[in-house]
């Protein structure tokens, strides 16, 4: 067993959160989202927000409680749950819906799903884009299933919609960071350009599996 292996599972032993395992190494995702971005962003921010998650149910009665349960409550436990355990989530949701060579369009019932919701593809990629644009200072935009059908949101911080707090909830199956941590160091103040690089590195076969859960 290798050393990080060793680590995890004590780790899993003790109920600590830990860093899920990048699924692609840190340049796999250039010229879109870039290697240095991806080095700070999943090495530095996303653990920070793990350590932070961990000292902060340590001791506690919400120690031992799911990743999910805890999200679901962040309202009624602490301001350090609802950071720190809407940052794990969200990081590890996002990295999974990222793939290397990847991008396209959607298939199957994703696809008349969302033109049944927006009218089109580029119509529902002009309306998402739009919540990251329009999502002031640091936060999230969404694509959820809501009552069975899709619909696009957005939440400050790290909040996310399966928290009791976000004032539309749903289960997410697409997000977007727009924390300027997730792309200043190559677009610097162009969100708008990021946003538009998203697209080419979208894993829709991912974004599908949720809608399959979900819908
Ligand atoms: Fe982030």
């Amino acid at each position: 067993m290798k050393s990080n292996q060793i680590v995890h599972l004590l780790n899993s032993l003790i109920m600590l959160f830990t860093l899920p395992a990048l699924p692609y190494a840190y340049d796999a995702l250039e010229p879109f989202i870039d290697t240095a971005t991806m080095q700070f962003h999943y090495g530095k921010h996303h653990q920070t927000y793990l350590d932070n998650l961990n000292k902060a149910i340590a001791g506690t009665p919400h120690e031992g409680k799911s990743l999910e349960e805890l999200v679901a409550a962040a309202g009624t436990i602490s301001p350090a749950v609802r950071n720190n355990g809407g940052g794990h989530w969200n990081h590890s949701f996002f990295w999974e819906i990222l793939a290397p060579k990847a991008g396209g369009t959607p298939t199957g019932d994703l696809t008349k799903a969302i033109d049944a919701a927006f009218g089109s593809f580029d119509a529902f990629k002009e309306k998402f884009a739009n919540a990251g644009m329009t999502r002031f200072g640091s936060g999230w935009a969404w694509l959820i299933v809501k009552d069975g059908k899709l619909e696009i949101s957005s939440t400050p911080n790290q909040d996310n919609p399966l928290m009791d707090v976000a004032e539309v909830k749903g289960q997410p199956i697409l997000g977007v960071d727009v924390w300027e941590h997730a792309y200043y160091l190559k677009y610097q103040n162009r969100r708008a350009e990021y946003l538009s690089a998203f697209w080419n590195v979208v894993n829709w076969q991912k974004v599908a599996e949720h809608y399959a859960k979900a819908k």
